[in-house]
């Protein structure tokens, strides 16, 4: 980021003496948190966020927050009812310390395959997760490619979303020959994000899978509509969990005569076994984003990492200095 660039980053920040900014964050994505910080030239909050002996979590603000204008982060990635629970704590701790107002910040929003029933006697995880992260005491939301858009719904209190497909087809653009390139999504529900992505990259057709899941986590390709012999193809997704999507799609687009496969998604869960099946796959390469954190031995060519910090950092400036967000994106 360019010196010039970053002091207006600062200034922006500082620029509302009256409700200082305060970032705090918990244990999920520390390293994203301190990034997001750096760029905004600000210290992370201090806070003891740990645990009982007994396994409850235990919360202590060690800074005072009266009257401040307080982003909390935290990513619902694996503990996730864990990490959920320090997040709603933390914004119950903040309350109580008379915070101005409370963002949570949550890069990657958990329970969000569950936003529907599917079937009878099911929760919808992601409306009841929205309702206690409002009852806690949040006063908005800042997120990123929630799984399904309805999700934003939810809540009845502001949420802005911001979108990672700036950053992944910019990350394309700059290392990959995008000539002959079919950018393919991997399920229905995907359509509108990588045609997204596609005009984003400025180039290239595209191609639907259809795929169903006859029991959860097993993914199981139908069919496709699109040409993608002789391309290079670039699956577009919202998260990798399991990983059984993209191996799936990827030998499926291979043995309809894709040349080469590629992928990118915003949420790196990598459930399980991920990060192998895709070292062994025959993907080229996977760009996913930082909203969880991946631990640095699985970083390689073939799992390559693009920074949602500077992206974060000029959301929370813009809230807290009441400028638009969705301008990021135009
Ligand atoms: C599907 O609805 C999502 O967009 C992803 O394709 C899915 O969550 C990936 O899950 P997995 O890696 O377990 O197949």
């Amino acid at each position: 980021m360019q010196t010039e660039q970053k002091a207006a980053l600062r200034e922006q920040a500082l620029e509302r003496t009256e409700h200082p900014l305060k970032i705090f964050s918990g244990n999920s994505n520390a390293e994203l948190a301190q990034s997001i910080c750096d760029y905004l030239e600000l210290p992370l909050g201090r806070a003891l966020v740990g645990k009982f002996a007994n396994g409850e979590t235990r919360i202590r603000l060690e800074e005072n927050v009266r009257g401040c204008d307080v982003f909390v982060l935290q990513s619902m990635c694996e503990p996730v009812d864990h990490n959920l629970m320090e997040l709603l704590l933390m914004i119950d701790a903040l309350r109580r310390a008379s915070a101005f107002r409370i963002t949570a910040v949550i890069p990657y929003y958990g329970y969000a395959k569950q936003e529907k029933k599917t079937a009878g006697r099911e929760p919808i995880s992601a409306k009841l997760v929205a309702n206690i992260i409002a009852t806690a005491g949040a006063h908005r939301v800042l997120t990123m490619d929630l799984h399904s858009p309805a999700i934003e719904g939810f809540f009845d209190i502001p949420v802005d979303h911001l979108r990672a497909a700036p950053l992944l087809a910019n990350y394309f653009r700059e290392n990959l020959d995008l000539h002959d390139v079919v950018v393919v999504s991997p399920d229905a529900g995907g359509v509108r994000r990588a045609d997204d992505f596609r005009s984003r990259i400025g180039t290239g057709s595209l191609a639907i899978i259809s795929k169903q899941r006859p029991e959860p986590d097993r993914a199981e390709i139908l069919e496709m509509v699109g040409e993608v012999e002789g391309k290079r193809a670039i699956i577009v997704d919202d998260m990798i969990s399991t990983g059984g999507t993209l191996i799936e799609a990827t030998e499926y687009l291979l043995k309809r005569g894709a040349r080469e496969v590629y992928a990118c998604a915003t949420h790196p869960v990598f459930a399980g076994q991920a990060v192998e099946l895709i070292r062994r796959s025959p993907l080229k390469q996977v760009v996913v984003t930082d909203t969880i954190p991946v631990p640095v031995e699985a970083r390689d060519h073939k799992i390559v990492l693009v920074s949602v910090a500077q992206l974060f950092a000029e959301a929370i400036a813009r809230i807290h200095t009441d400028r638009s967000v969705s301008e990021l994106f135009t």
